[in-house]
């Protein structure tokens, strides 16, 4: 977990509600999205790493969120603890995985956004 992006404390206060995720494609290149959660889009509903991820077109979720495809799919960590995995999110992994998911392996459309924590996807 070194090398995921770190909090800069010394930014304006607005920036707390700031985060990043590092995506990792499949090629091996990297690139770096911030997110403000503080963001008016927000507002209705708190974003999840799929609802991020599918916005910058890195996956497809295809089902929406729904827990009926798995497109959303790639190994995932952060800096903070994440939610751990639900009895629907397991079977969705090990259909996808044919029945060996790993511990890192989740569905971003499962990860809500944290203020506070950092996030890096790999696509997989
Ligand atoms: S978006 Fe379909 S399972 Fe996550």
């Amino acid at each position: 977990m070194g090398d995921l992006p770190q909090n800069d404390n010394t930014q304006p206060s607005n920036c707390g509600q700031t985060i990043t995720i590092e995506v990792v494609n499949r090629n091996g290149g990297s690139k770096i999205i911030e997110v403000n959660l503080a963001d008016k889009k927000y507002k209705a509903k708190a974003p999840t790493l799929a609802t991020v991820l599918t916005g910058s077109e890195d996956i497809e979720a295809v089902c929406k969120e729904q827990l009926s495809c798995s497109t959303c799919i790639g190994e995932i960590e952060s800096d903070g603890k994440l939610p751990k995995v639900s009895e629907d999110e397991l079977d969705v992994l090990d259909s996808a995985t044919k029945g060996a998911p790993s511990s890192t392996v989740r569905l971003s459309c499962q990860i809500p956004l944290k203020s506070g924590q950092n996030y890096k996807f790999t696509q997989v």
